[in-house]
């Protein structure tokens, strides 16, 4: 490694100059990582640190767009100085807190050829660099500090998991299951019923899938009333599985600032980012909230027609239940068609999480019944959509939720997400007290 000075002191030489384009580029100096970038083409080079100060997304997935970088999950966009510009979902006139501006090196010089960074305030200049240089390896960006709550958080032992969707065990047969870390062999018997090896506190079905408690449980049910609702059709996407924790996944399933920017393009209203967070009322295991926006609703069959615009008014009611369990009921205030969405997480290992999502569609108030075609169509946007949400957690790349809320900046729009921080503290302080009482 080329350098001079020590530690986190001295000049680090990152990358070769004509390689720093308008595409942010992850580089190591000092064992510290940072994304370096021009800001306009052939301008001078910067350097920001390797993560969003917001939910931790990597830099090096951001682009550049008028001079600034703009971050791919909720459109954060920092000048050149790393002060944040614009914040969407605030609106034009908000204020994020102070800490949403970016702390990059101490300085950064583009010198022989070279992109060179000092992490530290230092002396001189950066020297001229070996004949091949080798700059230090890029450590990956930093990981919180605090605690997180990830897929073998002890607390799991405590609750009821999805495994596996009933009509995946027929009678008589037999699946293996992963589940905070370990084995599970399910088996139906010929009468129907289910067993689990290793011993478990329980097993059992409802809402379509097979549950499993390693341990006593929090036996706070999800009540999904739509189930039995006559006017609704049910829908499962195909289980999905997330390269990553569950934790965030469950974050961004209640986030509704993403949509714009993750969801682009399906069904993201690009130009309506502005949140009015709604209040959040803490319930037994959990909390829901109502939050109304703008979407598109590009399955409506009466956009096709012209009998209504594809941007629509929609009011969701989320509803969580530690640790994984999210319905979110969404209801088009113009023709009122509802779509309830059910989002349960399996935690498999700290880096797998399987997905089971179920869609509950109703046509609204005096309508027939959703037909067949028209569920297969919610169900393939819905796919599309569950395949966005995934692709945005391989990109964040991080060892579970974090609970202390220094380790993110929130603003407004985050309520739910800082309801779900809290409640997951909650779950685990329960969890520590079940498990000495055991
Ligand atoms: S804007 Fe960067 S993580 Fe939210
Ligand atoms: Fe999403």
């Amino acid at each position: 490694m080329d350098m001079v000075g020590g530690g986190t002191t001295g000049w680090y030489p990152v990358a070769r100059a004509a390689e720093v384009g308008t595409t942010p580029v992850p580089v190591g100096a000092g064992g510290r990582s940072y994304v370096v970038v021009r800001l306009r083409p052939h301008g001078e080079v910067t350097a920001f640190p390797a993560r969003c100060p917001h939910r931790l997304v990597p830099l090096s997935a951001g682009r550049v767009e008028d001079g600034r970088l703009v971050c791919p999950a909720h459109g954060w966009r920092f000048d050149g100085e790393g002060r944040w510009t614009e914040v969407p979902s605030l609106g034009a006139d908000g204020c994020p807190p102070p800490r949403a501006d970016l702390r990059g090196p101490w300085a950064v010089e583009e010198r022989h050829g070279w992109v060179w960074v000092a992490p530290e305030p230092t002396t001189g200049r950066p020297p001229r660099p070996a004949a091949d240089p080798r700059p230090a390896p890029d450590p990956g960006p930093p990981v919180p500090a605090g605690p997180v709550f990830d897929n073998l958080a002890p607390a799991l032992e405590h609750a009821w998991h999805p495994v596996a969707l009933s009509r995946e065990l027929r009678p008589g047969g037999w699946s293996q299951v992963r589940l905070l870390g370990c084995t599970w062999n399910l088996r139906r018997g010929a009468d129907g019923a289910v067993a689990v090896e290793p011993a478990a506190f329980g097993v059992r079905e409802r809402l379509g899938l097979i549950w499993l408690a390693p341990a006593e449980p929090a036996d706070v049910p999800l009540e999904v009333p739509e189930v039995g609702d006559r006017r609704f059709v049910a829908g499962w996407l195909p289980p999905l599985r997330s390269p990553g924790p569950a934790g965030p996944l469950a974050d961004t399933f209640l986030d509704a600032t993403h949509g714009p920017f993750v969801h682009a393009a399906t069904i993201g209203a690009v130009d309506r980012t502005e949140v009015v967070p709604g209040e959040v009322v803490r319930e037994p295991g959990g909390f829901s909230s109502i939050q109304e926006q703008w979407v598109d609703n590009p399955v409506d069959p009466e956009v096709a027609t012209g009998g209504r615009p594809l941007r629509q008014r929609r009011r969701t009611t989320y509803t969580f239940r530690a640790p994984f369990r999210m319905c979110l009921r969404q209801e088009f205030l113009d023709s009122g068609a509802a779509t309830t969405l059910l989002y349960l997480l399996q935690p498999e290992d700290l880096d797998s999480t399987r997905v089971y999502t179920c869609l509950l569609v109703s046509a609204g108030p005096g309508q027939p019944l959703p037909t067949p075609a028209w569920m297969a169509e919610q169900v393939a946007l819905q796919r599309r959509v569950l395949a966005e949400d995934v692709r945005s957690q391989e990109t964040l790349a991080v060892p579970g939720l974090p609970l202390d809320p220094r380790d993110e900046v929130h603003v407004p729009a985050d309520r739910l997400g800082l309801a779900l921080r809290e409640a997951l503290c909650d779950f685990t302080v329960a969890g520590r007290r079940r498990h000495r009482a055991a």
